[in-house]
């Protein structure tokens, strides 16, 4: 038995790759662990989203150099967006890597680790294959967690002006549906109970490769017996269908969540980022996800500070957030990337300005989360439970034990909420929400 240990940074599409290693992995006897002092195998799985998560590949490497120092045998593979990015690059900065693996051949994994253990060697493999084939012929281990990933397209074809994907990740591919479906089942059997359906633009699922489009992927997903609640991320607004919108009516198991990035509200800056849609579209869309489905929570993505941004377009995004009143937003302050045209436009906007609107935004935007999360006091949630709260408060009284558990509603709301039996994970629970505040929901179970 070996040893693999592996640190994820970035997307659910990394989280979801990481563990497809690991399975991929099994075969050559390796176990995953928690310790890289421990570990025979170290893999890295980067991300090139902005100059600082991209860093944080070379700090990490920092740290697998000290460990590598007390042994020497260990293998130190480095993959996902940062690899794909830099490749041999990686190796010139930091000589101890065995391994270079770009983000379209993860299978080949097991193949060149087996090299490198039998004759030190050092590969790199940043080739753009197309395909899904990594994944056949290896079946999900019989445990698994509630909620789970399900990756069913690989790459990106937009081309968002600021943004590293298309260029890190490849050509958009869309993967069979009988394949999707016998991933989801084997999870299922293993005892999940969600999925998040995964691609950076779910919207033009299948259409490339005429498959089927993504709500006749969601119809045949819904029939899978034993799944209880299905999500999906991302979509992009240019491409909403009023057919996926419909889906929301007569899909019971499409939670009442809808991710839609809309990353400013400005026209120009729209423009500048050739997102394809105008703020009026991207409202209009909202009003119509919610004339079907009027308890739909939305959330979406930010960029502050792309360049060119004025103090008006600033206002522009101000006053999108008070129109729409987006339950959650993740808001970033716009980095330039190399490879994507921004990084050549000019009118960049000074860090400190940046940093002012983000906090600005922020504010704001924590006003509304409050707001919308106060709706749901004295309302009774059903929550799929994940697991036991992070912060375990076991409250003790005379003869009762109380545990804290960790779940989300369908608009998926983290709750947290105690409950006197010993385990309810997998388990939806009726919870009577009592306290709400900006990022999660406290309450008591019902039943
Ligand atoms: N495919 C998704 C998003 C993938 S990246 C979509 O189209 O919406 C996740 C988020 O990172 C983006 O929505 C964007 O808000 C942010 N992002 C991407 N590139 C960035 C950059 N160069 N600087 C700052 N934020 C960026
Ligand atoms: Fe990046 Fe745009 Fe593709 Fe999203 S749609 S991954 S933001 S290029
Ligand atoms: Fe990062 Fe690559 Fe995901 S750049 S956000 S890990 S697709």
């Amino acid at each position: 038995m070996k040893n693999v240990y592996v640190n994820t940074i970035g997307c659910q599409m990394n989280v979801y790759d990481s563990e497809l290693m690991i399975k991929i992995l099994k075969p050559l006897g390796y176990v995953q662990i928690d310790s890289i002092k421990k570990a025979d195998l170290i893999i890295i799985n980067t991300c090139s989203i902005r100059e600082k998560a991209a860093e944080k590949t070379f700090s990490y490497l920092g740290r697998i150099a000290q460990a590598k120092k007390e042994k020497p045998d260990q293998i130190v593979v480095v993959t996902g967006c940062v690899a794909q990015n830099l490749g041999k690059e990686i190796t010139r900065r930091a000589p101890y890597v065995d391994i270079v693996l770009g983000t379209r051949v993860l299978g080949r994994l097991p193949e060149y680790v087996k090299k490198v253990s039998e004759k030190r060697d050092r590969i790199i493999d940043i080739e753009m294959t197309e395909g899904f084939d990594e994944i056949k012929g290896y079946e999900e281990p019989k445990e698994t967690k509630v909620s789970k990933f399900v990756t069913i397209m690989r790459g990106c074809d937009n081309y968002c002006n600021y943004c590293v994907v298309p260029y890190v990740r490849g050509r958009e591919i869309s993967r069979e549906p009988e394949s999707i479906i016998n991933e989801i089942k084997s999870l299922i059997d293993g005892g999940t109970k969600e999925i998040t359906l995964l691609g950076q633009n779910v919207n033009s699922y299948g259409l490339k490769e005429n498959l089927c489009s993504f709500p006749e992927l969601l119809h045949k997903i819904k029939n899978i017996d034993g799944l209880e609640r299905i999500r999906f991320a991302t979509s992009h607004p240019k491409d909403l269908s009023d057919n996926l919108i419909e889906a929301f009516k007569n899909i019971d198991k499409l939670c009442d969540n809808f991710h839609l990035p809309v990353q400013s509200g400005s026209n120009n800056v729209l423009k500048g980022m050739n997102r394809k849609y105008t703020r009026e579209i991207y409202i209009e869309r909202i009003i119509k996800l919610r004339s079907v489905r009027p308890d739909i929570s939305i959330t979406s993505d930010i960029i502050v500070g792309f360049p060119g941004e004025s103090e008006e377009d600033f206002n522009d995004t101000l006053l999108l957030l008070k129109e729409i009143e987006f339950d959650s937003l993740f808001a970033f302050k716009y980095s330039d990337r190399s490879v994507a045209p921004a990084s050549k436009f000019k009118n960049k906007i000074e860090e400190d300005v940046k940093t002012d609107r983000l906090a600005r935004l922020n504010e704001l935007q924590n006003e509304i989360s409050k707001k919308k999360n106060i709706i749901y006091e004295e309302r009774v949630e059903k929550v799929l439970v994940e697991s036991l709260s992070k912060r375990q408060s076991t409250e003790i009284s005379e003869d009762i034990k109380l545990k804290q558990w960790m779940g989300r509603t369908s608009s998926n709301k983290i709750v947290n909420f105690n409950h006197t039996e010993d385990d309810l994970i997998g388990r939806t629970i009726e919870v009577k929400i009592e306290k709400a505040r900006a990022n999660s929901l406290w309450g008591i179970s019902t039943n």
